[in-house]
């Protein structure tokens, strides 16, 4: 089967079409997304109601090209695959919209994919990871452990209280200048620094729980950068190198609690654009040899938002059946856990 998904949860334009064979494998014929990273530059962030109108104007062309790229009418893809939440609402409603309307005109199964799933299901497209895996979702928007137990079945472990640890990465490189997205200046910043300097917090990892805090280490970054001010380059490379080193700690610790939970034979795959920092995979890898478990970090591209990933959790809900109705409205929240996850089996 051939799966057209759509995304449009945040701040990327994103279409791709995916094929499924029936042996569950996967092949990726076209993964096109569009950032609009430089329409939110001057904002500091994403500004939702931009986002939005950026969408409408960018996505008919995205899903144009996917086709294009993957040399196929879209009446030749077997159903339609849109981001229904969670999400920046207007940019959820544009792409599910689209997908709701494509669908009909078609004549194709819809499925309403939840963001977060697809995150969850992208080891199984890149790497086959077979049931049951422990995820972790490091984001700007998300940080959390989650067993993953089978398509719609998710257990969550473990969130952030506050801040999720991507935003925590574009909080400290916004209060040091760096640019945005914060993560790769602070990554590129703390390469250069020296990670003894400054001890920053270790929020909650004493506590026995498998929760996140960064907002504590936040603020005691911007304390020490205040009583030092003027800042050198090297003060501000030190407190990259401080911080990161605080984080890495913080994800190394936590991700051996979760796998010696999980117990043996266990596989730790890891989701969203934190997933790109080097510093943080190699604590997760060291977890992950201490607990002799497997870890698998897909490419980036798949990592961060993009619409192979939803096309493929669409792909795994209608091979069990599962395709959604007209009426499926998109949703700003949608926990992985919550008991709206389950199959479905038509309207
Ligand atoms: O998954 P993603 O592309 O978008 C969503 O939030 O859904 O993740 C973006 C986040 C941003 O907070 C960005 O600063 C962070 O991932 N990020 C990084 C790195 N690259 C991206 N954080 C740390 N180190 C990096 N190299
Ligand atoms: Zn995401």
């Amino acid at each position: 089967m051939k799966i057209l998904g759509i995304e449009t949860s945040c701040d990327e334009t994103a279409a791709a079409i995916v094929e499924r064979d029936a042996a569950g494998r996967a092949n990726i014929l076209s993964n096109i997304v569009r950032s609009q990273f430089e329409e939110h530059a001057a904002y500091g962030g994403v500004v939702p109601e931009l986002a939005a109108r950026s969408h409408v104007t960018h996505l008919d062309g995205i899903i144009a090209r996917a086709a294009a790229e993957a040399g196929l009418r879209l009446d030749e893809v077997d159903a339609i695959a849109a981001t229904a939440g969670p999400g920046l609402i207007g940019g959820v409603l544009v792409g599910l919209t689209t997908g709701k309307a494509l669908a009909a005109s078609l004549g194709k199964p819809l499925i309403a994919v939840n963001h977060l799933e697809a995150h969850a299901l992208t080891a199984r497209l890149t790497d086959g990871v077979p049931f049951p895996y422990l995820m972790l979702l490091v984001s700007g928007g998300h940080s959390q452990f989650v067993l993953v137990r089978g398509v719609g079945d998710y257990e969550r472990w473990g969130s952030t209280i506050d801040d999720a640890l991507g935003e925590a990465f574009d909080k400290v490189a916004k209060l040091l200048d760096l640019g945005s997205p914060g993560g790769p200046h602070v990554e590129k910043q703390a390469l250069l620094g020296d990670p003894k300097r400054f001890r920053f917090p270790r929020p909650l990892l004493k506590e026995k729980t498998l929760d996140f805090s960064f907002s504590g280490l936040k603020t005691a970054v911007r304390l020490a950068a205040e009583e030092i001010a003027p800042l050198s380059d090297k003060d501000v490379a030190d407190i990259c190198a401080g911080f990161q080193a605080a984080v890495a700690e913080i994800v190394r610790v936590r991700a051996g609690q979760a796998l010696e939970r999980f117990g043996d034979g266990a596989t730790l795959v890891v989701a969203g654009g934190v997933a790109a920092n080097k510093a943080i995979g190699a604590a997760l890898q060291q977890a992950a040899d201490v607990a002799g478990a497997r870890l698998v970090i897909p490419p980036m591209a798949l990592c961060t938002d993009n619409g192979a990933m939803v096309a493929w959790a669409g792909a795994e809900r209608l091979a069990l059946g599962s395709v959604d109705g007209m009426a499926f409205a998109a949703r700003p929240r949608w926990p992985l856990d919550s008991a709206d996850m389950g199959l479905t089996h038509g309207h």
